[in-house]
């Protein structure tokens, strides 16, 4: 397709493409993407503890405790990374079976959000919308007779946007897969005066057991047992069905959109990215992040230089930023100069 658009390229002597990769100066002069720190989503997980606790599937993350959230915001900030995703890992205590805490304005995260933003002025902060941090069964909506119902959790959803929107929340990012949220959320936001609050939606979102170590983090795998997620997030096997989800999201409402898992679904980042031209993102789950930084622990890969070529991946498939658990990592190598 578009060999149409090459030119003709002489054959072997004449041609050498090796000549453009002779040295560093040359390589960078013709790079075709470049990774720098405005292309990062720094996720965070925080709990209600004084003290950080070790995420041990996911080496090097942490769960934080507020006030070390907040100093990780402003180290964020300090070097330029422009949002953090906030994710609550909820005392199990407060979980019950219609996840009443994701509504509640004092949960963990309201309080987050209203820390960080008091003690930064120049980066946005983005709250996960869905219940099933907060839900004793760790389904994303709420469950009846072994059906997540949809029509009854949007509501839930909105109420979850509002009680976000008004702790400061910047990007309400709807992960739960109901249908037609994103448009309820919108009017919800917009009635009580949130139009400037902006929607990411995780429009394609996969049905993925790259969740695994997340779900560990946030504390919901042993609420979810044996449960998966398959009636409502989308099955691995569809592409065009992905075009379908963004479509519906963007007619609804949605300023940028998600694609999720990343790496494993690249074609579906590209195809999203050529069909809209929307503000593109890919989140680096953290299966995806367990993966190259466990695999670092034990001296098998490099973790940065993995690190920097699977962000590069992103920018080759079209995306516009990336959600990743190395975004503080790759950030500091910005700052230090380096690049992988
Ligand atoms: C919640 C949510 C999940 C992730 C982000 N938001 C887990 C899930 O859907 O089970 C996963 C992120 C990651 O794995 O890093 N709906």
């Amino acid at each position: 397709m578009t060999q149409d658009f090459l030119p003709q390229q002489p054959a072997f002597p004449t041609s050498r493409p090796r000549r453009l990769r002779r040295a560093d100066w040359i390589r960078r002069l013709v790079a075709e993407q470049r990774l720098g720190v405005d292309d990062l989503i720094w996720p965070i997980f925080i709990h209600d503890e004084t003290k950080n606790a070790p995420i041990p599937s996911m080496p090097g993350v942490e769960r934080l405790s507020i006030d070390h959230a907040v100093a990780a915001a402003k180290e964020a900030q300090q070097l330029g990374i422009p949002a953090i995703a906030l994710f609550p890992a909820t005392d199990p205590k407060l979980k019950t079976d219609t996840g009443k805490e994701a509504t509640n304005p004092e949960n963990l995260i309201c309080r987050s959000v209203r820390a960080i933003k008091a003690a930064t002025k120049n980066i946005g902060v983005l709250c996960d919308v869905a219940l099933d941090p907060y839900t004793s069964h760790g389904h994303d909506g709420l469950l009846r007779n072994g059906e997540i119902l949809n029509d009854e959790t949007v509501p839930v959803l909105v109420e979850q946007a509002l009680v976000q929107a008004r702790a400061g929340c910047d990007i309400i990012a709807p992960s739960d897969m109901m249908d037609g949220r994103v448009a309820a959320i919108r009017q919800g936001l917009d009635r009580e005066g949130f139009q400037h609050v902006q929607i990411m939606a995780y429009a394609a979102k996969y049905a993925s057991a790259f969740y695994g170590p997340f779900r560990d983090a946030v504390g919901s795998s042993v609420n979810l047992g044996a449960g998966d997620k398959r009636t409502y997030q989308m099955n691995s096997a569809n592409g065009d069905e992905a075009l379908r989800e963004v479509a519906l999201d963007i007619a609804e409402g949605a300023d940028m959109v998600m694609v999720k898992p990343g790496m494993p679904y690249l074609d579906i980042c590209w195809r999203v990215k050529q069909a809209f031209r929307l503000p593109t993102f890919a989140y680096q789950v953290s299966g995806e992040y367990a993966m190259l930084a466990g695999a670092a622990e034990r001296g098998w890969l490099d973790r940065t230089k993995v690190a920097w070529e699977s962000l590069l991946a992103f920018k080759r498939a079209g995306c516009d930023g990336v959600l990743t658990y190395f975004a503080l990592d790759v950030a500091r190598m910005l700052a230090d100069g380096r690049q992988s």
